[in-house]
């Protein structure tokens, strides 16, 4: 299956006061065509500005100071052409017929990305007439459909509403029907359904999946939610303070992950088949991103780290047997002249 979007060596970097908060830190991950990245990691560990960074919305004092976001997409020829869209404007006419059309975002916060001043149906329309060769009139019916489709009761009326009349959850949905009215070939779903009551929810990510086979839509679907990324992921990227740690597909992380950090997060589930009185957290807690670690990020809370090696060297992402990328020096000849091999028969379920 061939790669629509390869995020290689990301950096994304908060010029503050304080210091430069490395928010996305040499970022490497792929998206295929058609299929479900899911992005998960604790809070702060760089989601949500590795999806803006890609729409190429950082904000200052937010720079993207390097690497490559190559995006895939059929030429004149119909034959698949590569673009690095931090080549583009951020502002420039390319970069704005891309983002909101083939590639589309649901924001964490829907309704602070909503415009008060502007009524619901002028902004999908809006949104519509400046990715798609159509009328006004067409523009507005196809606005009526997504919003029908998203299952926001009263369609039409609800052309005239503005943000704040409606629900947290039906936000939610006018964001979904905004982003999929253009049909993108990725959506990027960041935590869409947060602060939605269970229903909702589950109402939501039906959707999403419906949609997604039907338009052979990728989503990169950024959650903290576990349960919710085993029930929709093709694949699993684990983001820990602005890298990605672990890729791989959802069955094979799930099965047997490999990265100590995935360890860590699965374990700290809640599962029916264990009887605990209490959850396993994750020790310690997760440095700040001004913070100038040496070595492997994660080796102040690793229950496997070794001296003199994760706090010394900086690991690289390495692939293995089952096409999955690790960031962790385990794995390496480096920990193997330390320690006997690991995990080959690890199972940690
Ligand atoms: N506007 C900003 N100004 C300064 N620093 C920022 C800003 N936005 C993000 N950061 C930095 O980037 C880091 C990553 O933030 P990000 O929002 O990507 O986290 P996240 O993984 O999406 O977390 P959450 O799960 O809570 O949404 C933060 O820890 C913070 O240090
Ligand atoms: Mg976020």
């Amino acid at each position: 299956m061939d790669t629509l979007l390869e995020v290689r060596d990301l950096q994304t970097h908060f010029f503050m006061a304080e210091g430069v908060a490395k928010a996305v830190d040499h970022t490497t991950f792929s998206i295929r065509r058609g299929q479900v990245l899911g992005v998960v990691g604790e809070s702060g560990c760089g989601k949500s500005v590795t999806a803006r960074s890609i729409m190429r919305m950082v904000r200052p004092p937010g720079h993207t100071v390097d690497g490559e976001i190559l995006y895939s997409r059929p030429d004149q020829n119909g034959q698949s052409a590569s673009i690095d869209l931090l080549q583009l404007s951020a502002t420039g006419t390319e970069m704005r017929a891309i983002r909101g059309g083939e590639i589309a975002m649901i924001f964490q916060e829907p309704r602070a990305s909503l415009s008060p001043v502007h009524r619901i149906g002028d902004q999908i329309t809006e949104n519509i007439l400046l990715h798609q060769a159509v009328s006004r009139l067409e523009a507005e019916e196809i606005a009526v459909d997504m919003l029908r489709q998203v299952h926001i009761p009263m369609a039409e009326q609800r052309l005239d509403a503005f943000a704040h009349q409606l629900s947290g959850g039906m936000c939610q949905r006018v964001m979904i029907a905004m982003a999929l009215s253009c049909h993108p070939s990725l959506l990027i779903a960041d935590e869409p359904t947060t602060a939605l009551d269970v229903t909702t929810e589950a109402q939501i990510l039906e959707l999403m999946q419906g949609l997604q086979a039907d338009l052979d839509m990728a989503i990169m679907f950024i959650t903290h939610d576990l349960g919710v990324v085993a029930d929709m992921a093709d694949e699993v990227a684990v983001m820990y303070l602005g890298k990605v740690v672990e890729q791989g597909a959802a069955a094979d992380i799930f099965r047997d992950p490999k990265h100590p950090y995935t360890i860590a997060l699965l374990e700290s589930l809640p599962r029916l088949d264990q009887k605990r009185d209490w959850l396993q957290t994750i020790r310690g807690v997760v440095p700040d991103p001004y913070s100038t670690l040496n070595g492997c990020p994660f080796h102040t809370r690793c229950a496997d780290f070794i001296e003199g090696v994760c706090d010394e060297i900086v690991p690289e992402p390495i692939t293995l047997e089952d096409n999955r990328e690790v960031r962790c020096l385990l794995y390496t000849e480096h920990a193997r002249q330390e320690r006997p091999p690991v995990a080959e028969d690890s199972s940690h379920s």
